[in-house]
């Protein structure tokens, strides 16, 4: 029935629109929110602020356990802190941002920021969407909806030079294809479109379009059940 909670994944590479779209799906049917990346950027941020050698998977994995990550789920206010901290802006630095697939590559910190993101969604009344790169593949094997987004590269650099002030669109792309393809080449649950997602292509959809399109598939699947 419509009551029991929904569970949402929406996977893919940076620059589809998937956070945009995550929210504002989770806030049209009232549902919550997770930003996976801002975890991993969060634990990113601590092992920065630390002085915790990244180029070291043992280091990291020694002290993986050590700041204390919460998430927010509210749609309207996505939340993140660190050790109560609110880090919602410096997680999006440069300088995170080009450390965070090193870091988020260990295995340790994957099971830890995995074992966060399970009992999130565990927590949600009414379900929940998730966005990040290993959700329906890892994280929520058994999400009722699986959605992989992709856009060309040139869309994706645009969008995200759009969001990152100041930015130059060539190297945001560059930067970009660097990301994704460590995150899709790391040994532990790379960035990969599930076999039972539904792939929407956004590169000639507007955010509107995006979300309408989702929108549809969550109503689809409630209303099958
Ligand atoms: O979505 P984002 O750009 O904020 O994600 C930042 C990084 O976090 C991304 O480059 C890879 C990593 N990430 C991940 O490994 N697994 C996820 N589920 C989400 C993000």
């Amino acid at each position: 029935g419509a009551a029991q909670p929904v569970i949402v994944a929406i996977d893919g590479p940076s620059g589809t629109g998937k956070s945009s779209t995550s929210k504002a799906v989770a806030g049209r049917l009232g549902l919550s929110y997770l930003d996976t990346g801002a975890q991993y950027r969060a634990i990113t941020w601590w092992m920065v602020n630390n002085g915790i050698d990244i180029e070291d998977p043992s280091a990291i994995a020694a002290v993986t356990d050590k700041p204390e990550i919460v998430s927010g789920t509210d749609p309207a206010h996505p939340t993140i802190t660190v050790d109560g901290v609110d880090v919602a802006g410096p997680i999006r630095t440069q300088e995170v941002t080009s450390k965070v697939s090193a870091v988020s590559a260990v295995p340790e910190v994957r099971a830890r920021i995995t074992e966060l993101q399970r009992s999130l969604a565990a927590a949600a009344d009414q379900g929940i969407v998730v966005e990040g790169r290993d959700i329906g593949t890892t994280v929520l094997p058994d999400a009722d909806l699986k959605i992989f987004l992709t856009a060309s590269p040139e869309a994706r650099a645009a969008r995200r030079s759009g969001e990152l002030k100041g930015a130059d669109v060539n190297s945001t792309r560059e930067a970009l294809i660097k990301r994704d393809a460590a995150d899709s080449s790391r040994k532990t649950s790379p960035l990969a479109k599930a076999d039972d997602a539904v792939e929407v292509d956004t590169t000639a959809l507007t955010l509107t379009q995006v979300i309408e399109c989702v929108v549809t598939l969550v109503e689809e699947k409630r209303a099958a059940r």
